[in-house]
């Protein structure tokens, strides 16, 4: 009533004596008013179409979870409460979680241009700025091309026989032993990473860029600390000594006229890069390798030990393929007849999903699914979340490879991503996971040594400890 009598204005002497209320009034007026401004500003179209979610920190120890422990926790709290697309904010960075095919395909397909790679810069330098990952457009199709030309099937059948060599000097030292399956593995993974960046003729440099490689790695994946005798400090040095290295390779691969095999080989004949760019891209392609393939297949023995009528059922399709072996040796084609062991690998893809989630930025406002996500927040597409959708895959902490006898949905089954970045190294990282299983099922069994469950991340989550088992031959009574 009082806002309302103040349209018509009183007499003079009655003005005077409201002064005080009038005052009051408006003041009362000019507060509404600015509730109301900032109500409108708040509900503002483009604020108001941010996805939902919460921008408080998550605190610390939820934040660390998402890097080191379980990530499903994070995320599956919060899609409960908010749904496939949410908001969020780690260590100070505005970003966008989304669990649904659907989002995904545009994050990593359709709209791929508008979401670029985003790397912390202390690790984009170690691998080296010029490496695919961190790039788009021009520059990274170019490179594209070239890697996937040199690890495509065709490519990578040539490479069967370096591979299998390599396991069959492996395998007898774990016998009677008691091996570190990460560790082995990473051994394994490595050796077949060299031969697929340098080609099999093995230059005397090779141990030099195993040591100063591992020791990079180690810098990697510890705090990015640039003190003296920091993990950190001594992979920025090793980084350097192995441009050297490498230098020295590409100028001698130049010189001779002879590019060589493997990726350097393509790389060279490539033309138009720099031998900066060609380093930067020799080790990304051993990082992305590395790691990544033995972590899989340590969940690979993992799953095969606690499903033993699984383990008999591969070795018998292994022995199936031994049995009609012509050769020495096994063959690409003998390796495109193990449909069970390869659905084995799919299944521990899904199961273990080791890359949880891979990181974007997007590059202006984009607007998605209704909402707004603003130029230069992160877009984290959520594989594993994905993964262990009942929706896609029934009962999903089950180990269970036959669910793979029927193709998956598109987009509901990312191991290696999807579109413009998706791995160009799967066929080679399945390939070599076959012929490791072949000889090691037909001729060696396998026993986890203490305990047999928990998980922990160096850097990516593999059994407890690496999974420390015990190798014994195999005997041919096949236990009951
Ligand atoms: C089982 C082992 C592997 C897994 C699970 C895996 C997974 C992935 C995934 C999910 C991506 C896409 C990342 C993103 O979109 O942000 C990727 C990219 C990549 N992977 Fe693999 N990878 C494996 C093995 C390998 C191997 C053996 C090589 C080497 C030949 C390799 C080379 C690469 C490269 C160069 C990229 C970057 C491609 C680009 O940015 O265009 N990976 N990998
Ligand atoms: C491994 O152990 C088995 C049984 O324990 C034994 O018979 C065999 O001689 C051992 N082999 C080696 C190479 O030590
Ligand atoms: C490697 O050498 C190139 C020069 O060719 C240089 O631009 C680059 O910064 C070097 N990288 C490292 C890590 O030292
Ligand atoms: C990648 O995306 C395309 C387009 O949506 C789809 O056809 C294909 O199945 C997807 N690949 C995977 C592995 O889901």
């Amino acid at each position: 009533m009082k806002l309302l009598s103040l349209s018509s204005p009183p007499p003079f002497s009655q003005a005077l004596l409201h002064v005080p209320l009038f005052l009051f009034s408006s003041i009362l007026l000019s507060s509404l008013l600015l509730v109301f401004l900032i109500l409108l500003w708040r509900r503002h179209p483009k604020d108001k179409r941010l996805p939902p979610g919460s921008m408080g920190w998550p605190y610390i120890g939820e934040t660390l979870k998402l890097y080191t422990e379980n990530p499903n926790y994070f995320f599956s709290n919060r899609q409960k409460r908010y749904g496939e697309i949410f908001k969020t904010n780690i260590l100070g960075c505005p970003c966008v979680m989304i669990s649904s095919p659907e989002a995904a395909k545009t994050v990593l397909v359709s709209q791929a241009h508008l979401f670029k790679p985003t790397y912390p810069p202390s690790k984009e330098n170690l691998i080296g700025p010029e490496a695919i990952f961190f790039h788009q457009g021009a520059y990274h199709s170019k490179l594209k091309k070239l890697v996937q030309t040199s690890f495509l099937p065709l490519a990578i059948k040539g490479s069967v026989s370096e591979i299998e060599q390599i396991v069959l000097k492996m395998l007898p030292t774990w016998k009677n032993n008691t091996i570190n399956t990460l560790q082995e593995m990473k051994r394994y993974a490595f050796d077949v990473a060299m031969i697929s960046a340098f080609g099999d003729k093995m230059d005397i440099e090779m141990d030099g860029i195993k040591k100063l490689y591992l020791c990079l790695e180690k810098g990697y994946n510890s705090m990015p600390l640039n003190f003296p005798l920091t993990p950190y400090r001594k992979a920025i040095k090793a980084r350097k000594l192995l441009n050297e290295t490498l230098r020295r390779i590409i100028e001698r691969r130049r010189d001779s006229k002879n590019y060589g095999g493997g990726l350097l080989g393509v790389l060279l004949g490539g033309k138009e890069l720099s031998d900066s760019q060609i380093a930067d891209n020799i080790i990304g392609v051993i990082f992305a390798a590395h790691d990544t393939t033995a972590s899989v297949l340590t969940w690979t023995l993992k799953y095969l030990s606690d499903n033993v009528n699984l383990l008999e059922a591969v070795t018998k399709e292994q022995e199936g393929i031994k049995m009609k072996m012509v050769g020495a040796g096994l063959t690409w084609d003998d390796t495109r007849r193990m449909p069970l062991t390869s659905r084995v690998i799919q299944e521990t893809l899904r199961r273990a999903s080791i890359l949880s989630f891979t990181f974007r930025e997007a590059v202006e406002d984009v607007e998605f699914e209704g909402y707004i996500i603003p130029k230069g927040w992160k877009v984290l597409p959520l594989f594993r979340t994905i993964h262990h959708c009942a929706d896609f895959f029934p009962q999903p902490d089950k180990f269970d490879p036959s669910r793979f006898e029927v193709p998956p949905r598109p987009n509901t089954y990312m191991p290696f991503g999807n579109g413009t970045h998706s791995c160009p190294g799967s066929e080679l990282a399945k390939l070599e996971i076959l012929i490791l299983l072949h000889h090691l099922t037909l001729s060696y069994r396998w026993q986890v040594t203490g305990e047999n469950d928990g998980i922990q991340y160096g850097p990516f989550p593999v059994p407890k400890r690496g999974l420390p088992v015990k190798v014994t031959k195999r005997s041919k009574t096949v236990p009951t």
